[in-house]
C-alpha cells in the first residue's frame, strides 16, 4: 500500500458548438428523430468545426480542470490523455496540449482504450501519484470522432459526438480518498466488432478511401448485447469490492453509450433512474471524453459533495472495459 492517494482537485469540459440535431440527421441518411431518440437516447451532438481539433478541445477542457484546482498549468508535472482521435498519428495529442499550455518540458502521452479509455488513463496516472513520482497531474478524455465517422452509415453516425473532458488528479494523505479502486479489461479477440482500419495492417491507400475504408464500422447490436450485461457486471464489482451498498453510492457516471443501456443496468441493480449521471441526449457518445464531461457537469451542478462515492463504468473497442470508485 502506498502512503498516497490520487484525488480529483479540479474538472473541467468543452465541446465544439456546433449542433447536429438528429434532424438535421435525418435529411443526411435514412433516420429519424423518434427512431433515435427511443434507441439511444440521443437529441444531439456537437461537431467539431475545421481549425477545432481534439487537442484544442481537451487543451480548453484542461485549462477550467487546472483553474477549478485552484493551480496554474506550471503546477502539472504530467499529461495523460486517452483518445482514439488524436491531433496526428504523431506527435501524441498530449505534447500538442502541453505545448498549448505553455509547459513545455512536462511528460505527455496518449492511451488508446477506446470509449474505456479514461478510466486507463485516471488509473494510470493515479499509479505515477500513488508511487510517489508526482503531485498534480491532468488526466483528459478527448475526441473529435466526427473524423473518423461515416455520415452516410446510419447504423453509426447517429451515436457519436465530439468533445473533451479533464482532471487534475492530485496527491493525498488522507486515508480512503480518491481513488479507491479500479479495475481495467481487454479482449482483442473480439475486436472486430468496432474498427478504424488506418494504420499498420490498412495503410490508407486512394482505394481505401474510395470505400470509404477509412471509417470506423461497427455492429452495434452485438456490441449492445456485450455491454449490457458488462456495465451491469462492473458496477455490482465495483461496489462488491469497495462494500458499497446502493444508498453508499452517491452517483453513478456511466460511459454514454446508450441509454437504454444505463437504464437496464441501473434497473437490475436495485438502483433509481436519477443516480446514473446522463448528458447523452446532448452529446451523444464522446467515446474517452464522455466519462470526464459528464463529470465535469455534474460537479458543476452541485451534484457531488466531499465525501461522496462515485462509480465510474466503461466499455468500448478493444474490446476493452473498466470501472473505478472515486471517494471525492
Ligand atoms: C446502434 C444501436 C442504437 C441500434 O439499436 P438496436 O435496437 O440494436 O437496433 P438494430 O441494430 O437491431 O436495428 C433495428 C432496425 O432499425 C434499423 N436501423 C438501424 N439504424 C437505424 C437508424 N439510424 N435509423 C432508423 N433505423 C435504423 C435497422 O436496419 C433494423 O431494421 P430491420 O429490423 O428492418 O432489420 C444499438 O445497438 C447500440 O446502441 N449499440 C451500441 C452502440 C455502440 O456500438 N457504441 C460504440 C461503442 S461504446
Amino acid at each position: 500500500m502506498s502512503q498516497f492517494g490520487a484525488t480529483i482537485t479540479g474538472t473541467g469540459s468543452s465541446v465544439p458548438e456546433h449542433r447536429l440535431t438528429n434532424d438535421d440527421l435525418a435529411r443526411m441518411v435514412d433516420t429519424n428523430d423518434e427512431w433515435i431518440t427511443q434507441r439511444t437516447g440521443i437529441k444531439e451532438r456537437r461537431i467539431a468545426k475545421d481549425g477545432e481539433t481534439t487537442a484544442s478541445l481537451g487543451t480548453a477542457a484542461a485549462r477550467k480542470a487546472i483553474e477549478a484546482a485552484g493551480l496554474t498549468p506550471k503546477d502539472i508535472e504530467l499529461i495523460v490523455v486517452a483518445t482514439i482521435t488524436p491531433e496526428m498519428v504523431f506527435p501524441s495529442t498530449g505534447c500538442y496540449i502541453g505545448a498549448a499550455l505553455g509547459i513545455p518540458g512536462v511528460p505527455a502521452f496518449d492511451m488508446s482504450a477506446a470509449c474505456s479509455g479514461f478510466i486507463y488513463a485516471l488509473a494510470t496516472g493515479a499509479n505515477f501519484i500513488r508511487a510517489g513520482q508526482y503531485k498534480n497531474i491532468l488526466v483528459i478524455g478527448a475526441e473529435t470522432i466526427s473524423r473518423v465517422t461515416n455520415y452516410k452509415d446510419r447504423g453509426s453516425c447517429i451515436l457519436f459526438g465530439d468533445g473533451a473532458g479533464a482532471v487534475v488528479l492530485s496527491r493525498t494523505t488522507e486515508p480512503k480518498r480518491g481513488l479507491l479502486y479500479n479495475s481495467l479489461h481487454a479482449d482483442g479477440n473480439g475486436g472486430d466488432v468496432m474498427v478504424c482500419p488506418p494504420g499498420s495492417r490498412k495503410p490508407i491507400t486512394a482505394e481505401m478511401i474510395a470505400e470509404d475504408g477509412q471509417y470506423m464500422t461497427l455492429r452495434g447490436r452485438e456490441v449492445y448485447k456485450f455491454a449490457v450485461t458488462k456495465f451491469e457486471e462492473l458496477i455490482h464489482d465495483a461496489m462488491t469490492k469497495c462494500e458499497l451498498t446502493v444508498d453508499d453510492v452517491t452517483l453513478i457516471v456511466p460511459h454514454q453509450v446508450n441509454q437504454r443501456i444505463i437504464d437496464s443496468a441501473m434497473s437490475k441493480l436495485g438502483f433509481a433512474a436519477e443516480k446514473a449521471y446522463v448528458n447523452i441526449d446532448r452529446y451523444g457518445n464522446t467515446s474517452a471524453a464522455s466519462i470526464p464531461l459528464a463529470l465535469d457537469e455534474a460537479w458543476r451542478a452541485g451534484k457531488i459533495k466531499p465525501g461522496d462515492h462515485l462509480v465510474f463504468v466503461a466499455f468500448g473497442a478493444g474490446l476493452t472495459w473498466a470501472n473505478a470508485v472515486v471517494r471525492v
